[in-house]
């Protein structure tokens, strides 16, 4: 990582991890797919440690799942110190990227995926059920923002770290 992707604090900025996650996600995904893709949703966005000037990142990535348009990726980032040889594991997300039609622009069938190994079945199907759960959790959202009341759920910020301004009429 060279000085000009540091933040002020010396760090590499989350943002040039992600745009190189982003990159690595449409290589892999496209050369499964066999079209261009595009990027949907990014799922599990959380950095474990910071990753220095002058270390090394390996980008691990792997098509886990595919469904008819859709592909995830999963990618595991590795940042490794050149002097040390010490490496340290700072995310691993998942892309959800879909394979479009260059013609139409419309979504297009991706090949199946191929599993080898037991650990390709597994992240198989632990892809199946992360899919499963975000759609539970986008439900329970969806009904949490309809019935939420602000009036009458201000109670629920009594242990919250905020303060009170007069609302807006
Ligand atoms: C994503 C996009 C192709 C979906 O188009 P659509 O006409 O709604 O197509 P569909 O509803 O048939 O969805 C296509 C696939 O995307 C998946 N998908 C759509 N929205 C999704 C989301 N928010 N999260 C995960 N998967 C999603 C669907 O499950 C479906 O998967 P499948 O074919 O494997 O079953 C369209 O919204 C798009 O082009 N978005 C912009 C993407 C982009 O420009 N990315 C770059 C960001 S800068």
């Amino acid at each position: 990582m060279i000085p000009s992707y540091a933040n002020f604090g010396g760090k590499i900025h989350g943002g040039i991890l992600l745009s190189l996650m982003d990159k690595v996600a449409y290589a892999c995904a496209s050369k499964h797919a066999g079209t261009y893709v595009v990027t949907v949703a990014v799922e599990h966005v959380e950095f474990l440690q910071p990753v220095e000037v002058g270390q090394l990142v390996s980008l691990l990535a792997s098509v886990n799942y595919v469904g008819k348009s859709s592909l995830i990726v999963g990618i595991r980032v590795i940042a490794e110190s050149i002097k040390t040889g010490v490496k340290v594991h700072t995310n691993t997300s998942y892309f959800t990227m879909v394979a479009k039609d260059e013609e139409t622009n419309q979504p297009t069938l991706v090949p199946p995926l191929l599993l080898e190994t037991r650990e390709e079945a597994r992240r198989f199907l632990e892809a199946v059920k992360r899919k499963e759960l975000r759609k539970m959790y986008q439900n329970e959202l969806n009904n949490a923002k309809t019935i939420l009341e602000v009036e009458e759920s201000l109670p629920l910020l009594a242990n919250e770290r905020c303060v009170f301004s007069e609302f807006e009429r």
